[in-house]
């Protein structure tokens, strides 16, 4: 049981590869779409998935999709489920089972994310249904007096009690903490709340008894808020975020996976590139470093598609090209050149 845990999490930041986080909520879903101008319905989200999950050779450089609770249920127009269409491309299919960040009483500012009741029963049907990791997501917003220990504190307790239902259903759990871009902290302030974030969240998985090479830690970057009046450059990013997760993150947790978070398509890619790429030439670390993007995938996909049926091989061709960017991002090889030799 463990061993497929293990192998799960290790398929899931393999070479040339990473993660697309195709688990919107209806609610974000529409945001997306409002952007575009389609309306969000069952089926205009149902066909904008399917275009990306049939996407030519999508399991090249994308291991493993996050489904949401609607998407994990549906299937192609010729009736293919979601999960099968992805099993044959050679995509794991994973779902995210959090129900939101709600505001934390009496901590003003601050949220908890919810979604602990009755997840025992949805894991095991997320299971049988084929997902075989999952996602949890806690937001920490760095402001006036924040992140409060305590606020760290809840939320690295509710995804270790996530993680250890996940691993007794036999689902690799991902573990989220992002800490916000909002905001005009400085990249020290990010590097700080998020080693104080990483080392709860670890004492708390160590003390429910998690087997952390079966699961996976999905994170920020470390950079500076996006209203910071310095914007460091990638060299200095790819630095504190390789010199944080070594503080931080124990060497038995196989993959490190990061959030795109509101990076631009281009700087998620850089970014990654520069740490693989440093690691390459330095001392190495014991855990892959991989993607698990959403908007720096999906972003450039969802406006060549634009809602139109004769618009799908444009989508494809451009999250596609996105995927592969970031493939070679992973193993520290990719070139600007490449961008445009698409
Ligand atoms: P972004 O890459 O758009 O931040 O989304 C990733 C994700 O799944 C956040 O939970």
């Amino acid at each position: 049981m463990t061993d497929t845990m293990h192998s799960t999490a290790e398929a899931l930041v393999a070479p040339g590869k990473g993660i697309l986080a195709a688990d919107e909520s209806t609610g974000t879903i529409k945001k997306r779409f409002d952007s575009i101008g389609v309306e969000s319905t069952e089926d205009t989200r149902r066909a904008y998935r399917q275009m990306l999950f049939t996407t030519p050779d999508l399991g090249e450089h994308i291991s493993g999709v996050i489904l949401y609770d609607e998407t994990i249920r549906q299937s192609t127009d010729d009736g293919v489920p979601f999960v099968k269409v992805l099993e044959a491309a050679g995509s794991i299919p994973g779902i995210k089972v959090d129900t939101g960040a709600k505001p934390l009483a009496l901590f003003p500012g601050e949220t908890v994310t919810e979604g602990l009741d009755g997840l025992r029963d949805r894991l095991a049907e997320y299971r049988e249904l084929g997902a075989r990791f999952a996602k949890w997501r806690a937001t920490i917003i760095i402001g006036a007096g924040t992140p409060t220990n305590f606020a760290i504190d809840a939320n690295a307790h509710g995804r270790a009690r996530y993680a250890a239902l996940c691993q007794e259903a036999d689902i690799v759990p991902i573990v989220e903490p992002e800490i916000l871009m909002d905001g005009d902290h400085d990249i020290d302030a990010c590097e700080e709340a998020t080693g104080r974030t990483l080392d709860a969240l670890y004492r708390q998985m160590v003390a429910h008894r998690l087997d952390l090479p079966g699961t996976l830690l999905k994170v920020n970057m470390i950079v500076p808020g996006k209203g910071s009046a310095v914007q460091d450059d990638d060299a200095t990013i790819a630095e504190a975020t390789i010199r944080c997760l070594s503080e931080h993150v124990p060497a038995s947790v196989p993959g490190v996976v990061f959030l795109s978070g509101g990076m631009s398509d281009e700087q998620a890619t850089t970014r990654l590139d520069a740490m693989n790429r440093m690691l390459a030439t330095g001392d190495g670390a014991p855990w892959a470093l991989s993607f698990s993007y959403g908007r720096a995938l999906q972003a450039p996909a969802l406006t060549a598609w634009g809602g139109d049926l004769r618009n799908v091989a444009a989508g494809q061709r451009a999250l596609g090209h996105r995927a592969t960017m970031n493939g070679h991002a992973r193993d520290g090889a990719y070139d600007p050149a490449m961008e445009s030799a698409a």
